[in-house]
């Protein structure tokens, strides 16, 4: 596992060079509370970009949906399905000429180059295939997290978008959402003095971890890839983008504890539809989450618009979503912990925590003057010279337009930007940026499965 990306690059760009030197430190109080300083302001491009998904899944519709708000940045005029039901509805809503609707990814670069960008919104195991067969065609490319599924496949991926000159960006929303801008803003301020260390903490949400990575498409580290790469990679990122230097080392503990076949209870059944004796105690019932409560439905394929398609509960009866969390074939993790330690004595603590009330995340920064409590949505500063204490929410600083706090369309329109520029540097989530978090995650890995220290680099 070598890293082959520059380095250097990296550091200068994620700040680390600038870091508590050459702002100008205004008052801690008017960084909290004022406006982000990079507001995106959302102007038109000077033409529509044409792009194509691949995967019109829930990502792949919530970036498409952009195309209908900001008709002047971006038109979808191809798309790659398997599903016909998603297919043809997403065409329809995209008015997709026939030619251009495929069945999979791989006839998109069958034809000639049809379009400006290609959005990659395919499960986890297909977004190696999909990435080099576009940048070997000159296509610029908005990659769903994680990049890809082994170290070696994030280097191709990113040789090969150096090599063709191409715009790779990695869908790491949360570097676009208000909430964590301020965060940065705060830190790179330099008013919290020299940092010292932080805790992040990823609360899943017991019923997000059930839908997602025990009934769902995340459940099998084989299939998809471990929690680690496929939830928590944003988190890893966000760690490298708030501190800035390299990581030297990692430790990780974590396993499947609950979700397990000894864990069953008495009763229960193959399918929560199959008469479980124990589905009306339990969290998980699947005739409570999706059939009453309706929640946790958008990988579901429910009719709209009159189409005909089957129902939720005959969904549950037949598909993913209708299986005992107990009785899956689920082998991701349910509770993890990474001890990091970066360059300059500065360390990080991250906990993913499957069985949580709550979702989002929580932070805390600790630096030499200062420190700072956030839970994406109130922010607490206190400054150790003066006591004082500031707090700001979200809603003040910045207004919310999209999924993740904000970060879907910021991340997308940057993107947009940074293509019909021609010009990476629009971009916070380039390929480049987001190699150093993967080492990490694929590094962390191997430490939680072997038991040992890993050197991320020497
Ligand atoms: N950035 C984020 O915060 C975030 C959030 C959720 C998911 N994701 C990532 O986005 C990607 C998609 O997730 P999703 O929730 O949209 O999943 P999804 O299952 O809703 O969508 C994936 C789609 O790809 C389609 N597909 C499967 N094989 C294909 C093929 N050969 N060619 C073309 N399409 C194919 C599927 O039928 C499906 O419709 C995943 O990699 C996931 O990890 C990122």
């Amino acid at each position: 596992m070598k890293p082959a990306w520059n380095r250097r690059e990296w550091l200068k760009s994620v700040g680390a060079f600038a870091a508590g030197t050459a702002l100008a430190t205004p008052a801690l109080e008017r960084i909290m509370k004022g406006p982000l300083s990079d507001q995106p302001a959302f102007p038109p491009l000077k033409r529509p970009l044409r792009g194509v998904v691949a995967g019109a899944g829930n990502r792949g519709n919530t970036y498409a949906r952009y195309s209908l708000k900001f008709p002047s940045d971006l038109a979808i005029v191809g798309v790659a399905e398997p599903i016909p039901l998603r297919r043809n509805r997403f065409a329809r809503k995209h008015t997709i000429d026939s030619r251009y609707q495929f069945t999979t990814w791989e006839e998109i670069f069958k034809v000639p180059k049809f379009a400006d960008v290609v959005i990659i919104t395919t499960p986890d195991n297909l977004h190696y295939g999909p990435a080099m067969a576009a940048l070997k065609m000159g296509y610029d490319i908005l990659l769903e997290k994680p990049i890809a599924q082994t170290w070696q496949q994030c280097t191709d991926i990113m040789n090969l978008a150096t090599e063709k000159k191409r715009i790779v960006a990695i869908c790491h929303v949360l570097r676009y959402a208000p909430f964590f801008r301020k965060v940065k803003e705060v830190v790179a301020s330099g008013l919290l003095g020299r940092l010292v260390s932080i805790q992040l903490m990823e609360p899943v949400e017991h019923i997000h971890m059930s839908h997602s990575f025990v009934r769902g498409n995340w459940r099998n580290s084989v299939e998809s890839n471990p929690m680690l790469l496929a939830k928590s990679c944003h988190d890893l990122d966000l760690l490298t983008w708030l501190i800035g230097k390299p990581c030297r080392r990692v430790s990780s503990f974590g396993s499947l504890t609950w979700f397990t076949r000894a864990n069953a209870p008495e009763g229960s059944t193959a399918r929560c539809t199959d008469g479980c004796t124990a589905e009306k105690e339990c969290p998980y019932s699947a005739l409570k989450i999706y059939y009453q409560r309706r929640t946790w439905l958008h990988h579901f394929d429910l009719p709209e618009e009159g189409d005909q398609g089957p129902t939720i509960l005959e969904l549950l009866k037949t598909g993913p979503y209708g299986r005992c969390v107990y009785r899956c074939d689920n082998d991701v993790v349910d509770h993890q912990v990474v001890m990091l330690e970066f360059d300059d004595a500065i360390t990080a603590a991250f906990s993913m925590e499957a069985h949580t009330s709550y979702g989002g995340r929580r932070i805390r920064i600790m630096g030499s003057m200062g420190d700072l409590v956030g839970d994406e949505d109130e922010l607490v500063a206190t400054n150790f010279k003066t006591n004082q204490v500031i707090r700001s929410t979200a809603k003040e600083f910045a207004s919310i337009t999209s999924g993740h706090g904000g970060g879907d369309y910021g991340l997308l329109h940057d993107f947009l930007v940074a293509v019909s520029e021609q010009n990476p540097k629009h971009l916070v989530t380039t390929v480049q940026e987001a190699m150093e978090s993967h080492l990490i995650g694929f590094r962390a890995e191997e430490s939680r499965r072997e038991g040992k220290i890993v050197t991320v680099r020497a």
